[in-house]
């Protein structure tokens, strides 16, 4: 195991997700396309802890146990055994190093990526946490090690995940998902450019992919009906985005965000966002992750950014932020 009597601390980030196209139907095996966010960040810090305290937790973004902003500072083994940073530094300790008395360190996780707006913050907090105690322990993970890791940690949150945010996230590349196989990156024929802008509604991915669910049980054929329609979205995009044809991708996300407002995800501030979007000049516009809140995103010129941000803005966005697909 390496020594912390040195120095740097170590050190590593991981950015945040967001979803193109197949939300939701990714969930019953259709194909989705998600895309590193880079533009926002989680970081975790290691450094040398109290001797003899084991492993202690400082989460500066992150709520309070009683939901109050203002950070979070607790040591591993006071916290409940279904936390998520315990159950991550625990999986990776684990994986990592297998059985050793527990570390003194102190874990400081600092991130930009909004909390419950579809960012995929969860899995990027965790997929830093790894790969920090994975340089600490002198281990070099393959991006799907950290991805399997984190998908324990996804159960946590989400209940059912797909599993396209922590391939994402930990692959860090744009990704072609199908639940159960294995990782597809997809190639992106000519760059392209997002404006992501966030609502500012809080919204559960736990309680929108367990109505849908629920939804789903008492009519089989009409959800899977819409989730074949979403699936073939998605196919048809990987082909666009391959052939670097933004027009296409335009029309497919004004496609796939008719389909997910007929399936029950959207919402009044999700549809006034993409319709200014639109208004804007944007290729193309829907929301992206769970819905009922979150972000949309907008396929844009780059020249047109600026534009559409504003637009975005005018009409309610709390945050808008640039960026690339390559
Ligand atoms: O809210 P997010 O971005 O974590 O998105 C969840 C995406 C869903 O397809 C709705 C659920 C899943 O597990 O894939």
């Amino acid at each position: 195991m390496a020594s912390m009597q040195a120095v740097t601390p170590f050190v590593a980030t991981a950015p945040g997700k967001a979803i193109l196209f197949g939300e939701h139907a990714v969930v019953y095996g259709r194909p989705a396309i998600a895309v590193p966010v880079t533009d926002v960040q989680a970081r975790a810090a290691l450094s040398p802890g109290v001797p003899g305290a084991g492993v202690s937790l400082v989460a500066a973004d992150l709520p309070a146990a009683d939901g109050s902003p203002g950070g979070r500072r607790y040591r591993l083994r006071d916290a409940p055994a279904d936390d998520p940073l315990r159950v991550i530094v625990e999986l990776a300790l684990d994986a990592f190093a297998g059985p050793i008395p527990e570390p003194d360190l102190l874990v400081t996780i600092t991130s930009t990526i909004p909390i419950a707006r579809g960012l995929g913050s969860g899995a990027a907090v965790a997929t830093a946490v790894a790969r920090a105690l994975a340089g600490y322990l002198g281990y070099s993970p393959q991006p799907e090690e950290i991805s399997q890791l984190v998908y324990e940690v996804e159960k946590l949150h989400h209940g059912t995940p797909s599993g396209i945010d922590n391939t994402v996230i930990a692959y860090e590349q744009p990704v072609y998902f199908v639940r159960g196989e294995g990782v597809k990156r997809l190639a992106v024929g000519a760059n392209f450019n997002l404006v992501v802008a966030d609502t500012g509604v809080a919204s559960s991915t736990r309680a929108v992919v367990g109505d849908v669910r629920r939804r789903w049980e008492a009519d089989r054929e009409r959800y899977e009906g819409l989730f074949d329609e979403i699936g073939a979205v998605a196919r048809l995009a990987k082909a666009a985005i391959q052939r670097g044809d933004r027009h296409a991708v335009g029309r497919l996300m004004d496609e796939n965000h008719d389909l997910l407002s007929t399936l029950g995800v959207s919402s009044a501030e999700l549809d006034r966002l993409v319709g200014a979007a639109r208004a804007a000049g944007a290729w193309g516009a829907k929301l992206s992750g769970a819905g009922w809140g979150g972000n949309m995103l907008a396929l844009v010129e780059p020249e047109q950014a600026p534009a559409v941000a504003t637009a975005l803005r005018a009409a309610g966005a709390t945050n808008a932020v640039m960026s690339r697909v390559a």
